[in-house]
Parts: structure tokens; C-alpha cells; sequence
């Protein structure tokens, strides 16, 4: 796992309270993207390309991203985003909070043109969601409060709340434009403070007896819950020491051994999807056929 943590701040929970009311009122609408999620999955852009309340897409910008209007509501979150972190790299910062939900296992930035080592996410827990995990590659992490991450997007990662406690979150992400080091996205020099030990998830050995009940899934598949066995798949890693990516491998066999073609076939699609290639602006149904 590339992830890892870049330093910690102590969050004032009083000034946090007032900016997540603002954010719970912000109605939830349809998510880019929306595809690789189910459940409650609310993303709110407090910079972003356009400076538009509404744009929720990642996409490349000249220059520094344009505060949206969600920004001036969240006068704690704004003030973190400006003092500790340098405003000329920011490329997006938005907050994310997922609820009883599980994002798909896939890979990020594959849209893009550029290389992908020129894009740096950081994630930051803001409200501590014991059942809220975060997977990247081979480990599954919780992340705590106020531990700022260097989130590597562009391997395979996934996330999950098993629970209704809000795990919202702010996402901030910079571009360079050729090679850098990870201290410089920061303002305030005191934060960056690498090499503190994560929390990682211990995770129960998956045997084959498991792998075999899991493939045994042909017997239940069809195109009706073909969506809903693509998520459940998506949560054995967190529970289960197997790759994220396993879950489209599954699926793919279980389509073939359901002898549906047309689940193979869109399995494969979403495998392809999800971990390889996309166009900007290409969404993918798992539910039309
Ligand atoms: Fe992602």
C-alpha cells in the first residue's frame, strides 16, 4: 500500500459542528460517477474547476481551483483547507461522507491524460465512523480523525460504512506538473509529519472453502440483483484477507458458471471499467441489458 499518513491535526469539534450542520443540509443529489457506489454517498465541492456549487467532476484545471459558494458556509473547513495546505496546487476540495454504503473497488485518475503521478489526493477523516473502512491494494485501514492520508487513487482502493454513523470527510486534491515531494503541498510545515503507524484492519484468512461458497453465488445471480451481488462482492475484502480486485474475478465466474452470457459480458465491462479504462464523462448501468 502506497497510502499512508502525512500528519495529523487536532480538530476543534465546536467550529467542525456548526460547518457539518451546514453540509447535512445540502440536499444529496445523483453522484458523478454514481455507478461505483450504492447506499449513501454525498460529495460536496467546496473548490473545484468551475467555482459551481453543483459541478461534482474531477477533471483537470490550469491554475488553482475556484472556492464554490458551499465554501463560504464552512468557514472551519475553509480555514483548514487555506492554512494548512499550499492554494496554488489545489486542484479540488470537496467533502465526502458515505453512509451504510460501499464504493466499488476501482481506480482513479484513468480518465485523465496526464501520468498519473502528477495527481496527489489527501483524505481526511472529520467525524470518527468506527465501521467506516477505507482499502487499498492488500491492506484495509481505519482511518481516525484528523489524520491527514495521502490516498493513492490511482491504485486499486474501495470504501465502506457498515454503519448509518455519518463518516464524512474532506478530499483535497493537487496536480503537478512534473516530479515533487509530498511536503510540498503543505503551507504550514509543522503538519507534514510522515511516518505515523495507521490503524490496519486485521483481517480473517480466506480459504478456499470460501472461495467456493462465494462462486456458489451462480445459483442466486440474476440480472435483477447482478448490481446488488456486484457490491456484496465488493465488501468481502474488508472483512476477508483477499485482493479488492478479486471481486470482479468472482463475478466473471459466476456469470460464466450462471451461463448467461450477457452477465459475462457486462461483468467483464465493469471489471474494465472500474480498474482500467474510462473516458471522462463515461458512465457505465449495471442495470440495463
Ligand atoms: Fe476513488
Amino acid at each position: 500500500m502506497r497510502s499512508h499518513i502525512l500528519g495529523k491535526i487536532e480538530l476543534d469539534r465546536t467550529r467542525l459542528a456548526k460547518d457539518l450542520g451546514y453540509l447535512a443540509s445540502v440536499p444529496t443529489v445523483e453522484e458523478e460517477y454514481d455507478e461505483f457506489s450504492n447506499g449513501f454517498w454525498k460529495n460536496i465541492p467546496l473548490w473545484n474547476a468551475t467555482g459551481e456549487g453543483e459541478d461534482r467532476l474531477y477533471r483537470d484545471v490550469p491554475g488553482s481551483a475556484i472556492a464554490t459558494e458551499h465554501a463560504a458556509r464552512v468557514p472551519y473547513l475553509r480555514e483548514i483547507v487555506q492554512t494548512v495546505f499550499v492554494g496554488d496546487r489545489l486542484k479540488m476540495a470537496r467533502t465526502r461522507n458515505l453512509k451504510n454504503a460501499v464504493v466499488i473497488p476501482h481506480r482513479d485518475f484513468v480518465e485523465l491524460d496526464q501520468d498519473v503521478d502528477r495527481y496527489f489526493r489527501t483524505f481526511m477523516v472529520l467525524e470518527d465512523s468506527p465501521q467506516a473502512f477505507h482499502s487499498n491494494e492488500d491492506t484495509v485501514i481505519h482511518m481516525r480523525p484528523g489524520e491527514i492520508w495521502f490516498l493513492d487513487a490511482a491504485t486499486v482502493h474501495a470504501a465502506i460504512n457498515f454503519s448509518e454513523h455519518s463518516r464524512q470527510s474532506l478530499c483535497i486534491d493537487f496536480a503537478f506538473d512534473g516530479g515533487f515531494d509530498e511536503k510540498e503541498i503543505f503551507a504550514d510545515p509543522t503538519v507534514y509529519d510522515p511516518g505515523a503507524t495507521p490503524e490496519i484492519v486485521t483481517r480473517k484468512p480466506f480459504t478456499q472453502e470460501h472461495r467456493d461458497r462465494i462462486l456458489s453465488l451462480s445459483k442466486v445471480i440474476e440480472r435483477q440483483n447482478f448490481r446488488d451481488l456486484l457490491f456484496l462482492l465488493s465488501k468481502v475484502h474488508f472483512t476477508y484477507d483477499v485482493h479488492p480486485g478479486d471481486a470482479y474475478d468472482w463475478l466473471v465466474e459466476i456469470a460464466k458458471k450462471a451461463d448467461d452470457e450477457k452477465m459475462v459480458v457486462k461483468a467483464e465491462q465493469i471489471r474494465e471499467f472500474a480498474m482500467e479504462a474510462r473516458a471522462l464523462h463515461d458512465r457505465f448501468s449495471l442495470t440495463s441489458w
